[in-house]
């Protein structure tokens, strides 16, 4: 048994998907994973973020291969993952990181509304899931799936119905597919970042910060770590499980007098 306990690069040649990868936390986690020897794969819907990445990426010196999928269309997602076998023949680690929210009362929500976020958010985490293990399992090496969640699955603020569903759905279906798919040797767990800042950090307030237990607004590399926690070869006890990443905000009473 490997008595590994420091930081040593164990991703070398793992082929990685990360979904949602043209933006905000993706795009970050694109860059992590290919800084410890992955074999990158991203996919947005959105080809000129993605093209933004790719760039990034290629001018550190690492190759990557680029996707345009819309995660809600189930058809691309199997389009995805054969394109990803015909090119690396297998797929080590999936990151279910695209998402996004409507923030509407729930009086006015129309239906359609409220299916694209699930279709997207809740389908498609299931259905990249379920393909991407398809490819772990003729592998026969195991695997890791990461579902991106949200805090917003355990406490709410108004109008955020479908995403609160959506993302609470996602922890739900963690679980359920950690006990499916361990006998494959897949282990699949969930992080929940809180306030994580993707746009000018620089620009938030004092106030900002201080709400937080941690003293500080999270960042895309707060996630980034965190999954490369969950997805180290070595780590593969930890499996069904949630991580939120919120800096405490999740566990401070803010009662007012
Ligand atoms: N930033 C936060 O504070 C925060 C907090 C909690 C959870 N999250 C979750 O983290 C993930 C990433 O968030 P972010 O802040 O980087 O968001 P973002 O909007 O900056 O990036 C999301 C990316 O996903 C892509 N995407 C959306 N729908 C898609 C679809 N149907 N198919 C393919 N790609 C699609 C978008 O084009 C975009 O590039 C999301 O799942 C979000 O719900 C973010």
């Amino acid at each position: 048994m490997s008595k590994r306990i420091d930081n040593q690069p164990l991703l070398m040649d793992k082929v990685v998907l990360i979904t949602g990868a043209g933006a905000g936390i993706g795009r970050v986690l694109a860059q992590a994973y290919a800084k410890k020897g992955a074999l990158i794969v991203i996919a947005d819907k959105d080809d000129k973020g993605l093209h933004g990445t790719e760039k990034l990426l290629r001018d550190d010196g690492f190759e990557t291969l680029s996707l345009v999928v819309d995660i809600s269309k189930p058809e691309q997602i199997v389009t995805m993952i054969h394109e990803i076998e015909r090119t690396y023949s297998r797929l080590d680690i999936v990151i279910n990181n695209a998402g996004f929210g409507i923030w509407k009362s729930p009086y006015d929500l129309e239906l359609d509304e409220w299916d694209s976020v699930i279709n997207t958010n809740l389908k498609g985490t299931f259905l990249c899931s379920r393909e991407g293990a398809k490819l772990m399992r003729k592998n026969g090496k195991g695997g890791s799936i990461v579902n991106i969640s949200s805090t917003r699955a355990f406490m709410s603020e108004a109008n955020s119905e479908a995403y609160a569903a959506s993302k609470a759905g996602i922890v739900g279906l963690t679980h359920a597919l950690a006990v499916s798919l361990g006998p494959d040797r897949i282990t699949v767990n969930a992080v929940s970042p809180g306030w994580i800042e993707t746009g000018d950090y620089n620009k938030l307030r004092p106030e900002d910060h201080a709400q937080h237990p941690s003293g500080r607004v999270g960042t895309p590399e707060d996630i980034a770590r965190a999954c490369l926690y969950l997805t180290d070869p070595l780590n593969d006890f930890i499996t069904g499980t949630n991580l939120t990443i919120d800096g405490g905000m999740t566990k401070r009473m803010i009662y007012t007098d």
